[in-house]
């Protein structure tokens, strides 16, 4: 029987699109930095998805790897806390994805919404493949495979992550099956204690009539909080709340990253391919010419002008990066053209000047040994496979695919 695993982990990853900008940041990898000191965390460099819409040049592949792992490491990733490791290095992710292949519908693939939207956007590119198609089940597998309570995402992957969870679903009934799994788990219920065995039943009783999923939740707490219990009988209440299984694979949440809409230079969405970012690491001089001749309110032409911060996107990064007075000094000084746009900039490229200076302290030691990279990443993937095989251990049981 399983161990239960579920607990509090943290799974997430990033396709190697080398060196990171303000957007990557804001939007996920700032976020990935608290989450290592609450959960247990699992981050990785989606290496194989990269593949999925750019199989036919490969070559920068190593140095995108390299690089966006170092912009982890210099924001703060921590290797001695969370497990930072590369997808290609733990083939476990691809039998994974091979046999959970094998139960997906090909309509579930067919409707994720990316599915169509990308292959209208990269029309120059062929991605009529078996792969490109596939992508989402293969970031079911490496989601399933780490049993984590929880996947922070953007809005653009929750799709993904709904999917996943139909995933497990489908595998836990298929395969979860125990003989006298009934039986097993009424007497498990027992062991809850008299007011929580009741609790459980009540709330079990509502979810299966109703649906409604605040009870499930509540029971699943109660169940997770149990620390008398052995793991297999908390492995069946789990399951036992939802149908008649065992649940291999805890179905994960996706959880939405609070994201700041990070501007780029030319007030569009700040995104390496409009050409328009800032990187994580960029040099004083570089980042105080960007932002000097960042776009402002369109409106405001002479010094004289009064603007509005409503239209301008520096006044989007004042609202990441500057304080309360800051920001009240910039917003009156701009609609009484009491102050210029190099002045209301100033404070900014302090900022961020001092943030990518932290940064770049932090990158040093990296970008001047591409070894040390390489160690962080050959040990996080050894010890991300120690976890990995025993998930595929007990999915291969479940399958029946090799009895120990
Ligand atoms: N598909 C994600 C992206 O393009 C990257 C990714 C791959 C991922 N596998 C994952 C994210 C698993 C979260 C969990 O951004
Ligand atoms: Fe934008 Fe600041 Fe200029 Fe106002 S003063 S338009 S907020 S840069």
């Amino acid at each position: 029987m399983s161990s239960n695993p579920q607990a509090n982990r943290v799974l997430s990853g990033m396709r190697p699109t080398g060196q990171l900008h303000l957007g990557n940041y804001h939007g996920a990898l700032k976020n990935w930095v608290d989450l290592q000191y609450q959960y247990r965390c699992f981050f990785f460099v989606a290496d194989w998805h990269a593949l999925t819409t750019g199989y036919e040049d490969t070559s920068r592949l190593p140095e995108y790897t390299r690089e966006m792992v170092i912009d982890w490491l210099a924001a703060g990733l921590n290797p001695g806390v969370a497990t930072i490791f590369v997808q290609s290095y733990v083939p476990e992710h691809a039998e994974l994805h091979l046999l959970l292949s094998m139960i997906t519908p090909l309509s579930w693939l067919e409707r994720v919404p990316t599915y169509k939207d990308q292959q209208a956007e990269l029309q120059e590119k062929d991605l009529a493949t078996y792969g490109f198609l596939g992508y989402p089940l293969l970031q079911s597998a490496d989601i399933l495979l780490y049993r984590p309570r929880y996947v922070p995402v953007g809005e653009d992957q929750v799709a993904h992550v709904e999917m996943t969870r139909e995933v497990a679903r489908r595998f836990n009934n298929l395969f979860g099956r125990e003989s006298g799994f009934e039986g097993k788990s009424e007497k498990a219920i027992g062991e809850l204690g008299a007011r929580n065995s009741k609790l459980y039943r009540e709330l079990r009783r509502k979810f299966q009539e109703t649906g409604d999923t605040a009870s499930l939740e509540k029971a699943q707490a109660i169940v997770r909080s149990n620390t008398r219990i052995i793991v297999a009988d908390r492995e069946r209440l789990l399951g036992y709340l939802e149908g008649s299984s065992v649940s291999i694979l805890p179905e994960p949440q996706a959880l939405l990253t609070p994201t700041p809409k990070l501007p780029g230079l030319d007030g569009r969405k700040m995104s390496k391919s409009y050409g328009n970012t800032i990187g994580l690491r960029e040099d004083p001089d570089s980042v105080t010419r960007k932002l000097k001749t960042m776009q402002t309110d369109p409106a405001r032409v002479r010094r004289t002008d009064p603007g509005d911060p409503d239209n301008c996107p520096v006044w989007s990064l004042h609202e990441v990066y500057s304080d309360e007075s800051t920001r009240s000094w910039t917003a009156a000084g701009c609609r009484s053209a009491g102050i210029g746009c190099l002045e209301c900039k100033k404070p900014l490229i302090d900022r961020i000047v001092a943030e990518a200076t932290t940064m770049r302290q932090r990158a040093a030691e990296y970008e001047n040994n591409p070894e040390l990279v390489r160690a962080v990443l050959t040990q996080g993937s050894e010890k991300a496979r120690e976890t990995a095989r025993e998930t595929l251990d007990e999915v291969r049981n479940a399958m029946l695919l090799r009895e120990d």
